[in-house]
């Protein structure tokens, strides 16, 4: 027969290990749960990411940026609407002045703060739930497809800038 006192260190045992299992179990899922910025990727040099970006372009976007990219006239000139019209997606344009990340929040969510002043007025949609988010990726990859390889470097280092604030 064992004694109370034989039986107690198992018993601890126990307790240490279901606490243990319990910090582990709770470690991951916080690490699960965690927001962080957007995740996925755009490369212009994956061809299949960018014929499917291409046709999300044409589809969603070409309308207002161009069927080339090359925005609407006068695109740095608030028309009298008070908005601005759309700028273009290529070299001439501002857009490689973004990080990835930045790129693909305004597509998602249009101009609204954080990159944009509270209240902002402006003709550019919110893609959220009209585009999945493998599919903004993929036209972003589409529009940096179209850069020249010193625009692609520049816009690059500014990502990896980002990425690591
Ligand atoms: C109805 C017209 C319209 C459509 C369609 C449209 N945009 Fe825009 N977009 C705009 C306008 C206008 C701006 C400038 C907004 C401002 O600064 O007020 C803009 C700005 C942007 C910017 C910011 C560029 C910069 O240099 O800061 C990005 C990125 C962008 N659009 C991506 C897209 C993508 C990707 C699509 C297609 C999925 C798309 N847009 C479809 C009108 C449009």
């Amino acid at each position: 027969m064992k004694s109370p006192a034989q039986k107690r260190p198992t018993g601890r045992a126990y307790l240490l290990i279901l606490g243990s299992v319990l910090i582990v179990t709770a470690a991951i899922v916080t690490w699960i749960m965690w927001p962080r910025g957007p995740t996925g990727r755009a490369d212009p040099d994956d061809a299949g990411q960018v014929a499917r970006g291409g046709m999300v372009y044409r589809q969603y976007c070409a309308s207002c940026h161009g069927a080339k990219l090359e925005g609407q006239p006068e695109w740095r000139i608030r028309k009298p609407d008070g908005k601005l019209p759309a700028p273009p997606h290529d070299e001439t344009g501002h857009t490689w002045h973004h990080p990835d990340g930045d790129l693909f929040l305004l597509t998602r969510h249009g101009l609204r703060p954080p990159l944009a002043p509270n209240g902002y007025k402006s003709d550019m949609p919110a893609f959220e739930g009209t585009l999945a988010d493998e599919d903004i990726w993929a036209v972003l990859a589409f529009i940096k497809n179209s850069w020249p390889p010193r625009i692609r470097a520049l816009q690059r280092a500014r990502d990896e800038a980002a990425r690591r604030r």
